[in-house]
Order: C-alpha cells, then sequence, then structure tokens
C-alpha cells in the first residue's frame, strides 16, 4: 500500500497563527501535525508516501524534506494549484498511486492509536473498495456524515449537513483502491465550490462497490480551530512519555509527567504535567500549569500559563495574570508596560483574538 498526505488547503479557521504558516506544521505536544501523520503511516508500514502540497508548499518541503528523518520512508510531493477540494487531491495523485490501494490522511487530523490495525485489516480484505473511518461527534455539522443501517452497511453518506442524519462524522482517514479515480473523475463540485471526497464515496457506494465503515472507539481531532488544537494538545500531552533531557535547578519543583527537552532550563519555577517544554527555552520564577506545550526557544520570566501552547522564539515576561487556553505564535513578544502611558499597550497581528479580564 502506499500513502497519500493532504497538506494543502488554507488555515483561515487558525488565523492569526496559520497567516503566513502551513496549519500542518503548527505543533501539537512539540510536534507538528503533519509529522505525527507521516509517523503514524509508516508505523502501519507503509514506504511510498506522497504529500499534496498548495501555497505552504515551500514550507513543507523544508520541514520534511525527502523523509530521511522519519526512518525508512519515501517522500514524494504533489502540488495542487488551488484548493480545489479533497478528490481533486485524489484526481492528481494518480500517477503516483498507479494501480495501487492507498489510505489518506489528512495532514490536520490526529487520532488515538495510530492506524496500523486499520491498515492491516483493509490489507486482509482485497474484496473491500474502500475503507472508512467514522467518530462519533456532539455536533457533526461541520464534516461529512455517515448514516448507517441497521446491519451497519452505509446507508449514504452526507458533506457538512445543516440537518446530520447521524452523530458519525468522517474521520480524515480513508482507505481506497484504483476505483476512486473513477468516482472523483465523474462527481462534480458541490455548493462550495469544491469536489468532495464524501460525494466520490457515495459514489463508490451508489455504483456497488464495497465501502467498509469503521467507528473508531478512541479520540480524533481535525485540528482546523483554535480550541481544536488546545485539546489536541492536552490529549497528545496525556499520552506522551516523559523525560527530562534539560535541565532543572534545586528551587524548581516539577512532576512525574513533564518533559524537558534538550538544552531547556528550568530556574526557581514550579512545572505541573502533563506539560512540555522544548529545546532551549529558558522558564525562569514561573509556573507552567498542565495541558501546556513551550514550544522550542521560549522564554517565560516571572510568569503563569495553564492549558495552552506556546510557539517558537516567543517572550512572556512579567505577565501579571495567569494566562489560561492561550494559543501564542512565534516571536510573540509579552512583557509588562513599564513607561507612561500605564495602559494596555497591544501590538497584534491580523485576525488576532484577546480576551481581557473585567474590573
Ligand atoms: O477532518 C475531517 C473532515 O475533513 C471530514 O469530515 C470532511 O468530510 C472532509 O470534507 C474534510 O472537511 P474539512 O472542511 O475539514 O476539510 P479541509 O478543507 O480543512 O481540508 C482538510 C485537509 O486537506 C487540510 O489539511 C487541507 C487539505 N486540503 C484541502 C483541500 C480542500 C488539500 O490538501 N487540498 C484541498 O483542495
Amino acid at each position: 500500500m502506499k500513502g497519500l498526505i493532504l497538506s494543502g488547503g488554507k488555515g483561515t479557521r487558525l488565523y492569526p497563527l496559520t497567516y503566513t504558516r502551513a496549519k500542518q506544521l503548527l505543533p501539537v505536544a512539540n510536534k507538528p501535525v503533519l509529522f505525527r501523520v507521516i509517523e503514524a503511516i509508516r508505523d502501519a508500514g507503509i514506504r511510498e508516501i506522497a504529500i499534496v502540497i498548495g501555497d505552504t508548499g515551500p514550507q513543507v518541503r523544508e520541514a520534511v524534506g525527502d523523509g530521511s528523518q522519519f526512518g525508512d520512508v519515501e517522500i514524494t510531493y504533489i502540488e495542487q494549484d488551488a484548493p480545489r477540494g479533497l478528490a481533486h487531491a485524489v484526481k492528481i495523485a494518480q500517477p503516483f498511486m498507479g494501480d495501487e490501494r492507498f489510505v489518506m490522511f489528512l495532514g490536520d487530523n490526529v487520532i488515538q492509536g495510530g492506524i496500523s490495525r486499520l491498515i492491516s485489516e483493509f490489507e486482509h480484505h482485497p474484496e473491500w473498495h474502500s475503507q472508512i473511518v467514522l467518530k462519533e461527534v456532539k455536533d457533526p455539522r461541520s464534516f461529512g456524515v455517515a448514516k448507517l443501517a441497521d446491519n451497519g452497511h452505509i446507508e449514504y453518506l452526507i458533506e457538512k449537513p445543516a440537518e446530520p442524519p447521524s452523530n458519525l462524522a468522517l474521520v480524515g482517514i480513508y482507505m481506497f483502491d484504483h476505483h476512486v479515480f473513477e468516482a472523483v473523475n465523474a462527481i462534480q463540485p458541490s455548493k462550495r465550490g469544491e469536489l468532495e471526497i464524501t460525494d466520490a464515496i457515495q459514489w463508490l457506494i451508489t455504483n456497488g462497490y464495497t465501502v467498509f465503515p469503521y467507528v473508531h472507539p478512541g479520540w480524533w481531532i481535525d485540528t482546523g480551530k483554535a480550541r481544536d488544537m488546545l485539546e489536541a494538545n492536552s490529549h497528545v500531552l496525556e499520552e506522551l512519555t516523559p523525560y527530562v533531557a534539560g535541565t532543572v535547578d534545586d528551587h524548581s519543583e516539577i512532576d512525574s509527567r513533564v518533559t524537558i527537552e534538550e538544552g531547556a532550563e528550568i530556574i526557581n519555577s514550579v512545572i505541573r504535567g502533563p506539560s512540555i517544554i522544548g529545546k532551549h527555552c529558558k522558564i525562569i520564577n514561573s509556573y507552567i500549569g498542565p495541558f501546556t506545550s513551550i514550544y522550542h526557544d521560549v522564554t517565560v520570566e516571572h510568569s503563569e500559563i495553564e492549558r495552552s501552547m506556546v510557539l517558537e522564539h516567543s517572550v512572556l515576561r512579567n505577565v501579571p495574570t495567569r494566562l489560561y487556553d492561550s494559543l501564542i505564535g512565534r516571536n510573540a513578544d509579552v512583557d509588562i508596560s513599564d513607561k507612561r502611558p500605564f495602559a494596555m499597550k497591544l501590538t497584534l497581528g491580523d485576525y488576532s483574538k484577546v480576551r481581557l479580564l473585567k474590573e
């Protein structure tokens, strides 16, 4: 089998973090989501992986390279001229796939437990033309949704329905054989102007091909929005095997679920896990609460932060209130005002969000 990862598209729902950065490269527990996807496919025994890239292609190429950093995988890039839909991405991947069966994984999805079992199940059922992964969610309106019949077979699929026929959302992991190329060539763009993979799978069902549903029991997160990023971060942190490679001074207190990466220094601070402090960070006279990821080269001094993510090269200094549920981008600088007027002074990027405390 081969692998196909979708890493094009626009990350508008994650602005401003994705204003200049591919959303798939945002880290969850200090590792880009895209790297987690590549590792999940590799761990399922797949070597040949193609990544569909768009506007942010150069960044993705730079971060992933030829794949050798992931061990025994070979990466091929497929350029998509515009985000014309998931089924369009499949269409342009046909020369790479040839007649081989493949798994398609959306580059911004994080799933518990990997996909090895799914892949081996699909490999052992050559009579299945496709397998899709479903997950029960509270509000499926922003996903593809499946209606199953009483016998467990798929009755029909529908993309982002206003009135969902069930709570089963399509997870961004799909397995196909070459019949999917017939499907993507047969369907028409949806109302939002995209070739929908949900419509292509519906085409397979309508035309008598076997599409097998698998309901995933663990957690799954589409990291499309800021809230989802924080949730994915919390889930992954909970499953991390902690280690301490940096230095922690005698005045600091860290608990057993804290990871301190190489070159990080913890000075007179308290860190509660699960949390991770990235390479070459400096945490001084501060409190880092549970479910927090501090990415590489960040300084936190005289500040408190909990259930949050801070990206690389940012500085938090003398922040007077504890930060909570916050997503702080790269090279951000949060400090106290020490010159008159003693007022709040903000330099915020486009689409930034600030929630101030009421007096
Ligand atoms: O996350 C699961 C959902 O993903 C499914 O439930 C939906 O059925 C499916 O349509 C998809 O919905 P989204 O609206 O969340 O897809 P999004 O536009 O966010 O794109 C998903 C990934 O694919 C993302 O990493 C960007 C990439 N992509 C997207 C498009 C439209 C491409 O590489 N090329 C594209 O043309």
